[in-house]
């Protein structure tokens, strides 16, 4: 038998890549490709690519150029870009770049292998099509293998709300959301071979509206529906956006007992001129009053959120509302980027903030939120949590996971276990984990 071939990928942007990678690896498996951890030895590389901000664009680029002395020791190997830039240049990147064999776009993952062959015969292979059939239907070949305790389970894709800033609606596409009886079936999948706590994705996962066996189902309704199977222990989802927080789901939050007591919920500013300008269609009070009923639902809930300081025409006055705004919320994780402008994007055109004022209230802006989140972590110590254990830690003996709050915690338990759902008491908070003690 011939050596499998050896496929390196790298994955960049959110976790909806992450996903994606997973599936492209077990399409090219089924072409008798193994997964390598490093590029020296594939026989393919992949580059899962984000298109978000300007910086994670441009690594495309330098990365690509890397793999030039690679290429010129190994002719038959072939390079392909995957991803939002992708579906965004298309073309273009093998303009800039004549390394690149294959250029594939989010929706044509599952023509991956006939791409492959096309490369294998020297030619240039390029989708970037939204084609009408099922992607993941037709990527669900997936060998049986044993996995870790947790996953990620795309249940939504694309995005139809153009916020003024955002490329996701160009290069991922409208919303559409899986049918129901499809995610559940994959999430037994997952949970047969070894998964405890499954993420559902979405670029705006609550607005799921898959169908059901009676019409259309809501995300809180899947979420319902994922309590019931066994051996499933945790359940999480992400990312919401704010219009999409029905009652249903508030209501979950309260009683659906596997759903974890935390919410990214990103706002990116706290100055309704701002919203508006981004056509984010909420203001900064309808989306505290939000926070106010979840938090009813929920009362130890841990918000999350992404912030875009330097947007277009942002004020100081603007920017202090937005530090108001991270005053009264106190997330225990965000997100904050400087605005990057996307071409394309209605933004781009608009009078541009000075970059070192965006900077520097990017670094006010960091520095309340670090306080903060610091604060509830450090809240913990003391405390009674559950930890889904996920990985060996640093020092001999040690074990890491995840709090149901999401905040790594490590104990030192030579008889712990990958997989293992243990209650702890939280010792000491540094940095960016918590020490605990099995209970
Ligand atoms: N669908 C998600 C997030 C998608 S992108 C949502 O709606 O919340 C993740 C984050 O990147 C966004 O929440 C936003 O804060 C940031 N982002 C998007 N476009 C950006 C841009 N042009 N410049 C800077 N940050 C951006
Ligand atoms: Fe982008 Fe806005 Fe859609 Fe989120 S809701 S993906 S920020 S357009
Ligand atoms: Fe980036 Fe595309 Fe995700 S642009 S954030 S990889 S949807």
């Amino acid at each position: 038998m011939s050596e499998p071939k050896k496929l390196y990928i790298k994955t960049y942007g959110c976790q909806m890549n992450v996903y994606d990678s997973e599936r492209m690896a077990e399409a090219l498996g089924g072409k008798g490709y193994v997964e390598t951890k490093s590029p020296d030895d594939a026989d393919m590389i992949l580059l899962n690519t984000c298109h978000i901000r300007e910086k994670a664009a441009e690594k495309v680029y330098s990365e690509l150029g890397r793999f030039k002395g690679l290429k010129a020791e190994k002719p038959d190997l072939k390079i392909g870009v995957a991803g939002c830039v992708a579906q965004a240049e298309g073309q273009e990147i093998m303009r800039r770049q004549p390394l690149v064999d294959l250029v594939v776009g989010p929706q044509s993952y599952h023509r991956l292998p006939e791409m492959e062959a096309k490369t294998r015969e020297g030619k240039k292979a390029l989708d970037t099509d939204f084609p009408e059939e099922d992607k993941f239907e037709k990527l669900k070949n997936r060998p049986k293998a044993k996995r870790g305790p947790t996953a990620f389970l795309t249940v939504q894709e694309g995005c139809d709300k153009f916020c003024a800033f955002c490329v996701v609606p160009y290069t991922r596409g409208a919303e559409v959301s899986r049918p129901a009886d499809r995610i559940l079936h994959e999430a037994r999948d997952l949970v047969e071979r070894g998964v405890r706590e499954i993420t559902l994705l979405g670029q705006n996962v609550n607005a799921y509206h898959g169908a059901g066996p009676s019409g259309d189902m809501t995300l809180a309704g899947l979420i319902w529906e994922l309590n019931k199977v066994d051996g499933l222990e945790r359940i999480r989802f992400t990312t919401s956006h704010p219009n999409d927080m029905t009652d249903d789901l508030i209501e979950a939050h309260g009683t659906c007992d596997k759903l974890m007591p935390y919410l990214h919920l990103p706002v990116q500013s706290g100055s309704d001129r701002i919203l508006k300008r981004m056509n984010r269609s909420h203001t900064a009070d309808s989306y505290l009053r939000l926070i106010e009923r979840i938090r009813e639902a929920r009362p130890d809930i841990l918000m999350s959120g992404d912030f875009i300081v330097g947007f277009p025409e942002e004020t100081d006055e603007d920017f202090k509302a937005t530090l108001d705004l991270v005053e009264q919320v106190r997330y225990g994780y965000a997100y904050s980027f400087k605005y990057s402008t996307r071409p394309g994007t209605p933004a781009a055109e608009r009078p541009q903030v000075d970059p070192e004022k965006a900077d520097s209230r990017l670094q006010e802006l960091q520095a309340v939120i670090t306080r903060h989140q610091r604060e509830i972590q450090d809240s913990m110590v003391g405390r009674k949590l559950r930890v889904l254990f996920e990985k060996p830690g640093r020092q001999s003996g040690q074990m890491v996971g995840k709090s149901e709050y999401l905040h790594a915690v490590h104990v030192s338990d030579a008889s712990l276990k990958v997989g293992e759902l243990r209650d702890v008491r939280v010792v000491s908070s540094s940095a960016n984990s918590l020490a605990a003690e099995l209970l």
